[in-house]
């Protein structure tokens, strides 16, 4: 059978850099190239750190750097949680390889109108490029298969008390992604805060013996030690569920981003209740079998090096 293609639009960043590994792994997928926005930290070094990830696995993917800002809100990044450098406090390779010269925005546009709506987008980071595209190029959005999305939440957000990172980064961006009309998966924290890691996820991903596993826990071990709280791999749902759709549950609902300047800015109002009667624009993940999850990750990360 045929592999899907995809493209992972991201802002690496600890879970971007486990999605991206989680990708190449999987024996049913054709990661076509990553490209990068700002995020998480800055594009140079998401940019950089998504090549340090590739560079140490030996992969060969393409990187195309993105939009260094987002469309028209003031700039956030998340160094608190991800670390100054956006993934390890330390070098665990030396990079030798450069970012393609073409803009992410530019690729993106380039590789959706040469295909035939044969290509899955999973973007896990602010939708900048995404909006980009698809306000530069708007006959892309009948050539994304798909677009899913680590973002949002239909209950409570983790940046503000209504508002979830990947959105409240860049509200308009996604807004314009949101009523785009291509179909849209959206892993919100109502489901990617189901992949909590434990002693024994870490303890399985070192005995893969190999260097994706060891990195992985690396990065895992770090947020441990670095935060009180739960560590959870949000981004990886997108990479997951494009390869096994049947660990997830999804319901199809109206979903709208709040763009007014209050203390909602940024929230993704789903309409679970369909209190609007208006048409579905996404299917929302709720819930997911985390022990399937976590093996099908450890699966995909024993075939890299
Ligand atoms: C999202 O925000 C980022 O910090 C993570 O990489 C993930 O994409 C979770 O809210
Ligand atoms: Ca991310």
């Amino acid at each position: 059978m045929a592999k899907q293609k995809i493209i992972i639009d991201c802002d690496t960043g600890k879970d971007d850099a486990i999605a991206i590994m989680t990708a190449a792994g999987s024996a049913d997928l054709e990661l076509l190239a990553v490209t990068t926005v700002a995020g998480n930290v800055e594009v140079s070094l998401t940019t950089a750190n998504s090549l340090r990830v590739l560079e140490y696995l030996g992969l060969k993917v393409p990187v195309y750097a993105g939009c260094d800002r987002p469309l028209v809100r003031d700039q956030i990044l998340a160094k608190a949680v991800h670390g100054r450098n956006g993934l390890l406090n330390r070098d665990f390779v030396e990079l030798t390889r450069s970012p393609e010269k073409e803009h992410a925005v530019s690729y993106l546009i380039r590789t959706l109108m040469a295909g035939d709506g044969d290509i899955v987008v999973c973007a896990t980071g602010p939708l900048t490029n995404l909006a980009m595209a698809l306000r530069l190029e708007p006959r892309i959005a009948q050539k994304i298969q798909k677009i899913v999305l680590m973002g949002g939440s239909a209950g409570f957000g983790n940046t503000t008390p209504a508002a979830e990172f990947n959105i409240y980064a860049d509200p308009e961006a996604a807004a314009v992604v949101y009523s785009s009309g291509v179909p849209i998966v959206m892993m919100g924290l109502d489901l990617t805060e189901q992949t909590v890691v434990d002693d024994s996820t870490l303890k399985r991903l070192r005995g893969l013996g190999n260097r994706a596993g060891s990195l992985c826990a690396d990065i895992l071990q770090e947020q441990i030690d670095q935060h009180a709280y739960q560590v959870q791999v949000h981004d990886v749902t997108t990479v997951m569920y494009v390869s096994e759709p049947q660990l997830f549950s999804l319901k199809p609902v109206y979903a709208e981003i709040d763009l007014s300047h209050g203390p909602c800015y940024g929230r993704t109002v789903c309409d679970l209740n369909n209190r609007y009667h208006k048409a579905a624009n996404v299917e929302i993940g709720l819930q997911l079998d985390c022990d399937r999850f976590w093996a099908g990750v450890e699966e995909r990360l024993s075939h890299l090096a």
